[in-house]
């Protein structure tokens, strides 16, 4: 196994075989663009199930992803992609970089989704962009941006559905997309409160990576109560 990337929270390997890599989830959280960072012991096994569930159920529902199957703790197999520079981003329910862009309170439902895309650049810290930008910079065409947009909110419906019938509310969440072999664009990258808002239903209690970047309590008893839920 070769390492090929090594990323905030995850490293990818080569594997025997031409178009496999292994995704390897690390213990490290980092939040505003790594100027907070800590290592947070299982917080990558707890990562590593979680999206090993989302992927699981988005696959029975007829989504394509890279996920192959899950090979241990910390372990997936994945279909080789080459991943697209780009960071899709859905909310529900104001939060974040929304919230403190624009001046709007956190936790107002929306009336419809708001999809946004970023350029996956760190040195430039993601700047959110339009399809033009998008476009002009040769990342994506327009074909590709309407796929994206719509496979987006299929997504976010199926998993909107799914959380809630956990008691949990889907706020927000960050997609990645990568192409195969055949030049398919397909779901990559990671599902899990490191990518996605979580809040309980009764009572908004934060269950994802806010409490790190908040400092709003325990982070792994956040996404040990997401997975409890998730796995029944
Ligand atoms: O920070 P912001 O409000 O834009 O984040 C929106 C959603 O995207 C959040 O769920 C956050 O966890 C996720 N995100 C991410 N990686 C980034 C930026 C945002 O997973 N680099």
């Amino acid at each position: 196994m070769m390492l090929l990337y090594e990323g905030k929270a995850k490293q990818v390997y080569s594997t025997e075989k031409e178009n496999e890599y292994i995704v390897y989830f690390k213990d490290d959280a980092t939040a505003f663009n790594g100027e907070k960072k800590a290592e947070i012991s299982s917080k990558g096994i707890l990562n590593n199930k979680i999206s090993t569930i989302m992927f699981e159920m988005l696959h029975e529902k007829q989504i394509s992803t890279h996920f192959v199957k899950n090979i241990s703790e910390r372990e997936m197999l994945v279909k080789k992609v080459e991943i697209l520079p780009l960071e899709v981003i859905v909310r529900n329910i104001t939060a974040g970089s929304f919230c403190k862009r624009v001046g709007i309170e956190e936790g107002i439902v929306l009336d419809e989704p708001i999809f946004e895309i970023c350029y996956k650049n760190d040195e430039y810290g993601d700047p959110m962009l339009n399809d033009d930008h998008a476009v002009a910079m040769k990342l994506a065409t327009r074909d590709e941006l309407k796929f994206l947009r719509e496979e987006t909110l299929k997504i976010n419906e199926l998993m909107k559905e799914f959380f809630l019938k956990m008691n949990l509310k889907l706020v927000d969440f960050k997609l990645e997309f990568g192409k195969d072999s055949e030049g398919n664009i397909i779901l990559a990258d990671e599902i899990s409160p490191d990518t996605c808002r979580l809040w309980d239903v009764d009572t908004n209690e934060k269950l994802d990576k806010d409490r790190f970047r908040r400092d709003l309590g325990d982070l792994v008893k956040g996404y040990e109560e997401v997975l409890s839920r998730i796995s029944n």
